[in-house]
């Protein structure tokens, strides 16, 4: 068995310590099989029930599976039938090469679960054919009281308020702002509320799963280290009362009715497990002389396309860190990108924006679209004088994508869409003079 991290986080939960190891839990001593996968006789008298995320004969490295031991085999279930769930992979408007940011979209007053409130706010692709990433913001005021799987992708969560309990079938993870949280394609899972409210983004990732970037000559540690990732112990819970189900399939919510919980997994070994991570622990890395290397030094995790170097996805984070780049304009620069990048705004204040970019908001720069820092941020750094400065309190991202992200229908008809966004830069005034200083 695996060397199993026994620490007890702040939340009370313990978990198991590494990105992508080959886990092993069991929620009673002895649930788990040993020297075999699929016994005749399964210890405890549960059922062996094997959950791919990857095709069976991918490349070892790629391979992405987990053997879960449980009461009740999720085979048992009726028809699904499709519910409603319009803001949710709804239709997306035309391609638009325009900037765009908005408002945070505000918490509902109704009672919303996690599922109720998850609103598409852009993808590359039409649902029916899911294919990129699909970017979403959840809004939610109460705790699921059922349960969820997407069979259309994985999801990468990114609270920005309120802190999140994942119940999912190999256990539970505590995730709050500041943390992010990745489930796998086809996991069940359940988002209770720690907290009054809730917000935070979704990546819903169609392409190959998310890992850790190469390093290249950076070496062997720094960025997102492996052993800060963390995933559940094997947690179960044995209660034969009605549960909902829902599936994600195609872009369509699709409901059953459960005569039990489905989170009844006692023991599970394998590599396609839900973990957390804090983004407080990236190491980050910048320059130490002059100018500032390409944003890709943040990455903390990448799904890869067929093409080297080319990602589906890169998750990329703008953290806390010292600006410390001589004779530089320190702001990331103006730029013009062949990829797509979406951004958020965990909390604070991002570096490039002197206002109007606001924790929780969003904001979306599609292929060949120029943008940088607003016009007071850029007057700013100009005039800045360079002693090392701390950029703190702060936590930005970018969901960067090689396909271009089309906003929905939803986002482009949302109050809280910034249709003067171009304004920032209006600003920006000629300071050629033929002469330099
Ligand atoms: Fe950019």
């Amino acid at each position: 068995m695996n060397a199993i991290d026994q620490r007890a986080g702040a939340d009370g939960l313990a978990y198991l310590s590494g990105f992508g190891n080959e886990f092993a839990s069991e929620a009673i001593a002895g649930a788990l099989p040993r020297g075999q996968n699929s016994p005749q006789h399964v210890p405890l008298g549960l059922y062996a029930e094997q959950f791919s995320a990857t095709a069976f004969t991918v490349p070892r490295r790629e391979a992405r599976r987990t053997w879960l031991y449980r009461i009740m085999p999720s085979a048992r279930h009726q028809r699904f039938q499709p519910i409603e769930q319009p803001l949710l992979a709804g239709p997306l408007a035309p391609p638009n090469p325009n900037r765009m940011r908005w408002d945070p979209i505000p918490i509902p007053e109704n009672p919303t679960d996690f599922l109720e409130g998850l609103i598409t706010i852009g993808a590359n692709s039409e649902a029916t054919a899911p294919a990129g990433v699909s970017i979403h913001v959840y809004v939610a005021n109460r705790s699921m009281q059922r349960a969820f799987f997407d069979a259309d992708g994985e999801l990468l969560l990114v609270p920005q308020t309120g802190r999140l309990r994942l119940v999912t079938e190999c256990g539970r993870l505590d995730v709050a702002p500041g943390e992010i949280a990745i489930v796998p394609r086809g996991m069940k899972f359940r988002v209770d509320l720690h907290d009054a409210q809730a917000r935070g983004y979704v990546c819903e990732n169609h392409g190959a799963a998310l890992r850790l970037p190469d390093l290249g000559p950076i070496g062997s540690n720094g960025l997102a280290n492996p052993r800060d990732f963390l995933a559940p112990q094997a947690w179960f819970e044995e209660r034969a009362a009605p549960t909902e189900l829902v599936q994600k399939f195609q872009g369509t919510l699709w409901s059953t009715m459960l005569d039990r919980s489905p989170f009844d997994v006692v023991a599970w070994h394998g590599n396609a497990v839900p973990c957390k991570y804090d983004l407080a622990l990236f190491n980050t890395i910048g320059t130490v002389s002059f100018d500032h290397p390409d944003p890709s030094i943040f990455t903390v995790l990448t799904s890869p396309t067929a093409v080297a170097g080319v990602a589906n996805v890169d998750f990329v984070i703008f953290p806390p860190r010292w600006m410390v780049a001589e004779h530089t304009f320190r702001p990331p620069w103006f730029h013009r990108n062949v990829m797509n990048e979406c951004m958020g705004l965990v909390r604070g204040e991002y570096d490039a924006k002197a206002g109007g970019f606001l924790p929780g908001g969003m904001s979306l720069h599609s292929c060949m679209s120029a943008h940088g820092p607003d016009a007071a941020s850029t007057e700013r750094a100009i005039a800045a004088d360079l002693a090392p400065q701390k950029i703190d309190n702060t936590l930005a991202f970018m969901f960067e994508t090689s396909l271009v992200i089309r906003p929905s229908a939803y986002a482009l008809a949302a109050p809280q869409w910034q249709k003067d966004y171009d304004q920032c830069w209006d600003g920006l005034k000629p300071t050629f003079s033929g002469q330099s200083r």
